[in-house]
């Protein structure tokens, strides 16, 4: 038997001015996709925005439903537009925030499971790590170099591909 201890490292910045110019340039893209997005049950506001190697940015924003198991996040939404458009294209950052009226924020926004999973599935498609530039409207901003400091141990179904 042996004792085993997964440490992550990540950026933390007490300011978004502090942050280097690109990332700064996303997390702006992501906070201004804030303003559309379709909360109206939960009044959490989430804007998201993707970098890809050709240096498009693509943003979107958490769209509820009724229904609500129909909704989705902000990062799935970017994420599939981004993935169903340029499928060739590698996926460099993703850049979070959201906003309520309902309470404060005190942490940056981070993304659920399910949206970690996706992620975790692009990183391996593409074989290159997705910078996570996570914030919320007056917390610190964190940096996290690609999804599996924040998802240990995922399912990788590689396999299923071949068989
Ligand atoms: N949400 C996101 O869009 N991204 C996250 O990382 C966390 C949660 C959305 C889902 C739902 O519309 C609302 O925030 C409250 O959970």
């Amino acid at each position: 038997m042996r004792k085993r201890e997964i440490k992550i490292d990540y950026l933390e910045y007490d300011s978004r001015a502090e942050l280097p110019l690109q990332d700064r340039e996303l997390l702006e893209a992501a906070i201004a996709a804030i303003s559309k997005a379709y909360a109206p049950y939960s009044g959490y506001r989430v804007g998201a925005s993707v970098l890809l190697d050709n240096g498009k940015v693509f943003s979107a924003n958490n769209q509820e439903n009724m229904a609500f198991p129909s909704g989705t996040c902000a990062e799935r939404a970017v994420l599939f537009y981004v993935h169903a458009n340029y499928p060739d294209n590698t996926i460099k950052a993703i850049a979070i925030s959201a906003v309520t009226d309902k309470f404060n924020i005190r942490e940056a926004v981070s993304p659920c499971g399910s949206c970690r999973q996706v992620i975790a599935e692009y990183e391996t498609k593409q074989k290159s790590p997705v910078r996570l530039i996570l914030s919320a409207e007056k917390t610190k901003t964190i940096v996290i170099n690609g999804i599996n400091k924040l998802l240990p141990f995922h399912f990788e179904g590689e396999e299923l591909k071949k068989h």
